[in-house]
């Protein structure tokens, strides 16, 4: 029986390395055997625009029964960038749980780390992001508008289960890898829920003696994603840190056009979304020049949780590949190869 994909293209760029994963996809799936089934879905801040939602109002029921989500990049000039957000990606990754979000940092040879220490095969972690509570809770309000005394109050949230549930993947994926665990806090200056974070991570770190880890600021990860890159395996921090970390992180790695990420549900009780970091970038939308690669190391990812690492690994190998010649890199890479390109090498790569 075949998995069923929901893919939601959005704006932008995100129909264009969309319609390039696709094509990776529909290779390596006939290459190895894998029965994939998709439906498309407008929803993106065009169809705002025009019917005043980005999602139809039983948008979440619609995606409730697929087994993944594919999702290009939403946002488009003249629609507020909350809207896009809290209209679409944030009601699915709250709805289904998807309380991890994953995003792996790798140094490709052929694309060139702004950072000086930071060489091809020596850089390659994982900045693992609690997605669903923490800093980005929706309990707070504002007072006095207009007012001298205007306020505005947010209050973090962490919970034991939330906390323990993210710490848990992380320590997980270490096993897989390299066995490395840094935890970020920043319990010096934030006395209540960072210190709970510290003990709530201490404790399930206990169940892992085989993996090695440590706790660090935050200010101080940041610092040693530029100074020593090579150094982590498996980060794990929360909504707000993670955040800022991965961003900071696809930096290191040289470009946001790269960089991949998943918001998982790692119960499987409801369907993960995979989407490229980057956004629908309306300065280059419509030319034919975004890189695909974030978006099919994404679909890549999705292939992985749905079984399927075999091939999962087969595209990781061809965008290998793909980087390493200096034809087939996008000018964001510095190369002149338009999307077009780079998905046919990538095409031809995985077809073997
Ligand atoms: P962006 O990621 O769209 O673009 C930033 C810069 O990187 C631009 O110069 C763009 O041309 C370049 N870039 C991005 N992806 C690229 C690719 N695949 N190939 C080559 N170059 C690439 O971020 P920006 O400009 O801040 O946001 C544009 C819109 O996208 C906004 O409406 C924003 O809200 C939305 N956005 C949506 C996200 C999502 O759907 N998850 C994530 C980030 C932004
Ligand atoms: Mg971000």
């Amino acid at each position: 029986m075949s998995q069923r994909i929901a893919v939601i293209p959005g704006d932008g760029i995100g129909c264009e390395v969309t319609a390039a994963a696709r094509t990776v996809l529909d290779t390596v799936c006939r290459r190895h055997g894998i029965e994939l089934s998709y439906d498309e879905y407008d929803w993106s801040c065009e169809r705002y625009l025009r019917a005043g939602a980005m999602m139809p109002a039983d948008g979440l029921d619609v995606l409730r029964p697929y087994d993944a989500i594919l999702l290009g990049a939403v946002g488009a000039p003249g629609v507020p960038d909350h809207v896009s957000l809290w209209g679409l990606l944030i009601p699915i990754r709250r709805a289904f749980r998807q309380y991890v979000n994953v995003r792996p940092v790798r140094v490709f040879e052929g694309v060139d780390s702004p950072v000086r220490g930071a060489r091809a095969g020596e850089v390659d972690f994982v900045v693992v992001r609690e997605n669903v509570e923490g800093e980005y809770s929706e309990i707070g309000g504002r007072l006095g508008r207009g007012h001298p005394e205007e306020m505005a109050v947010q209050e973090s949230v962490f919970t034991r289960a939330g906390v323990s549930r993210i710490a848990d993947y992380a320590f997980e994926l270490a096993r897989t890898r390299r066995r490395h665990v840094t935890s970020a806090t920043k319990s010096n200056g934030i006395v209540h829920t960072m210190p709970f974070w510290d003990e709530v991570v201490t404790e399930r770190a206990a169940a892992f003696p085989d993996v090695r880890w440590r706790s660090e600021h935050i200010d101080a990860v940041a610092a040693k994603f530029v100074l020593q890159p090579g150094s982590f395996d498996v980060v794990v921090a929360s909504n707000l840190f993670g955040d800022i970390l991965s961003d900071l992180a696809a930096a290191v790695a040289g470009s946001i056009g790269i960089a991949p990420s998943g918001n998982l549900d790692p119960t499987g009780a409801h369907p993960s979304m995979f989407e490229p970091v980057h956004g629908s970038a309306p300065d280059i939308a419509g030319k034919g020049v975004a890189n695909p690669i974030g978006a099919v190391w994404s679909a890549a990812m999705m292939l992985e949780h749905l079984g399927h690492a075999a091939a999962a690994r087969g595209v990781l190998a061809a965008m290998e590949a793909t980087l390493r010649e200096p034809g087939t890199r996008t000018r964001d890479l510095g190369g002149t190869a338009d999307t077009a390109e780079v998905t046919a090498a990538l095409v031809d790569h995985v077809a073997g």
